[in-house]
């Protein structure tokens, strides 16, 4: 009996250990990977420099040059402006809102995730601080 169950735990920890490693990635996956990400980040650094966001033809580029003062790495944190812990997306839609007097994005928008693509690519390195002002 002993024997029995000990060969049955083994041949599930085997199982189990065969299932967690069935998905081996390439460095030509992670090339792809990497490339499709960064081709994003493009999208966003040009909608951050347009003006097809708003109505009133600023850009978002105009106060946050570089997107370096957007400080993805301090949320969700409380915003005034909204007043309540918000995420990064919120923050962008404020400002789509109101300096550029333009509609909301969705969260699943593609132009909201090539924005949030950039603003994190040019802060890349920084310690996550959620919370911080
Ligand atoms: C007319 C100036 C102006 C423009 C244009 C503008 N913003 Fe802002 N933005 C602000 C101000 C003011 C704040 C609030 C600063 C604060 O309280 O942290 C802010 C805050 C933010 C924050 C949060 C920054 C932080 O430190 O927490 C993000 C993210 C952001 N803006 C993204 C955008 C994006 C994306 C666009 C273009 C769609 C944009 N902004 C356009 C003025 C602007």
């Amino acid at each position: 009996m002993t024997i029995i169950r000990t060969l049955t735990i083994a041949a599930l920890v085997l199982g189990l250990a065969a299932v967690a490693g069935a998905d081996p990635f390439t460095g030509q996956d992670l090339e792809k990977w990497f490339g499709e990400y960064k081709s994003v980040v493009a999208k966003g650094e040009k909608l951050f420099h347009d003006n097809t966001l708003g109505s009133n033809a600023v850009s978002c580029d105009m106060c946050h040059p570089h997107a370096a003062n957007t400080h993805p790495e301090t949320y969700p944190k409380f915003q005034k402006q909204i007043g309540k812990v918000v995420e990064l997306r919120d923050m962008v839609n404020w400002c789509i809102e109101n300096p550029l007097e333009g509609k909301p994005l969705k969260a699943d928008d593609e132009r909201m995730i090539q924005l949030e693509a950039y603003m994190a690519w040019e802060r890349r390195g920084v310690a996550l601080d959620p919370g911080k002002h």
